[in-house]
């Protein structure tokens, strides 16, 4: 009976130490049902948290069954960044086939690290009429980059990313905040479907008094990548996403999606 019982405890204390963890595995999977739904336009197979469950579509609340989950769109390109510290993913996806395309960036978030419930899903997705809206050049750019895994020893700390993440979305406000990136001399940026090569040239130093507000960070310090959900209220009330990647200490990429209609 005792045995029994201090069996029973000791079982209880392996799966709160289980689910203490946040795993890249966990993320990964939990960002992969919500591909899933995408892809076939239903949501009942998502582990949503039972209480407090949010879903926001471009900076608005929204009911899940009110937004675009419930339609199924075919996608050409997805990719996964995952934070293991916040317990969220970043997942951006590409829709150029059918009637709406779609260059879509979506944070998942989990509730106390527990991957098996999702909290929050966080989307702002841009067609066409948003800012350089071509799916199809974003997608092909966006294709032939390189997204491996940075050796553990070339990893840019979270302080690192997080600061990079900011700096950049304070350009706007802060005719400083340009000259504190580490941009790369190869760096791409993707504006909607306009590029610049390298990225560090035309930059804004300031001129804007409204900073741009309502920042969600997903940090990856093993792909090198901060993706920041904002609303860029420096030059408008506009959902956004801005992700930046560091490799070898360098600003590589840098994406923007941008949501012009509110
Ligand atoms: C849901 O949110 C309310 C208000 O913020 C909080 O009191 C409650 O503990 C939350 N429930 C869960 C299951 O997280
Ligand atoms: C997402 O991309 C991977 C390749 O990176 C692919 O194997 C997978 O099928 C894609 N998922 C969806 C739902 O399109
Ligand atoms: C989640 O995991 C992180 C990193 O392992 C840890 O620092 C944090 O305390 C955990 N949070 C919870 C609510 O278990
Ligand atoms: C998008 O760009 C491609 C390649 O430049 C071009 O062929 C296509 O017409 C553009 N699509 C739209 C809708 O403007």
């Amino acid at each position: 009976m005792l045995r029994r019982a201090l069996l029973g405890a000791l079982a209880a204390v392996l799966t709160a130490i289980a689910a203490a963890d946040c795993t890249r595995d966990g993320l990964l999977a939990a960002a992969q049902s919500y591909l899933t739904a995408q892809t076939t336009g239903k949501t009942t197979d998502l582990k949503l948290a039972p209480s407090n469950f949010t879903f926001q579509q471009n900076n608005k609340a929204i009911e899940i069954s009110k937004s675009m989950l419930t339609t199924a769109y075919k996608l050409d390109l997805n990719r996964t960044s995952l934070d293991t510290t916040a317990c969220a993913s970043y997942t951006m996806w590409i829709s150029t086939s059918g009637a709406k395309p779609y260059v879509v960036g979506t944070q998942i978030r989990h509730p106390g690290n527990d991957t098996s419930v999702i909290s929050s899903i966080d989307t702002v997705a841009a067609t066409t009429g948003d800012l350089f809206f071509n799916a199809t050049k974003t997608r092909d750019y966006i294709k032939a980059e390189d997204w491996s895994l940075i050796p553990e020893s070339g990893r840019p700390s979270r302080d690192v990313l997080k600061k990079a993440g900011d700096a950049y979305l304070d350009m706007w406000t802060d005719a400083k905040a340009a000259d504190t990136i580490p941009w790369g001399t190869d760096c791409e940026r993707v504006e909607g479907s306009s590029l610049t090569r390298p990225c560090g040239g035309s930059l804004p130093h300031g001129g804007s008094t409204k900073t741009n507000g309502m920042r969600r960070y997903v940090i990856d310090e093993q792909l090198g990548s901060v993706d920041v959900l904002c609303q860029f209220d420096s030059l408008g009330p506009w959902p956004d996403s801005h992700e930046i990647r560091i490799v070898s200490g360098k600003v590589k990429y840098v994406h923007t999606i941008t949501v012009m209609k509110t």
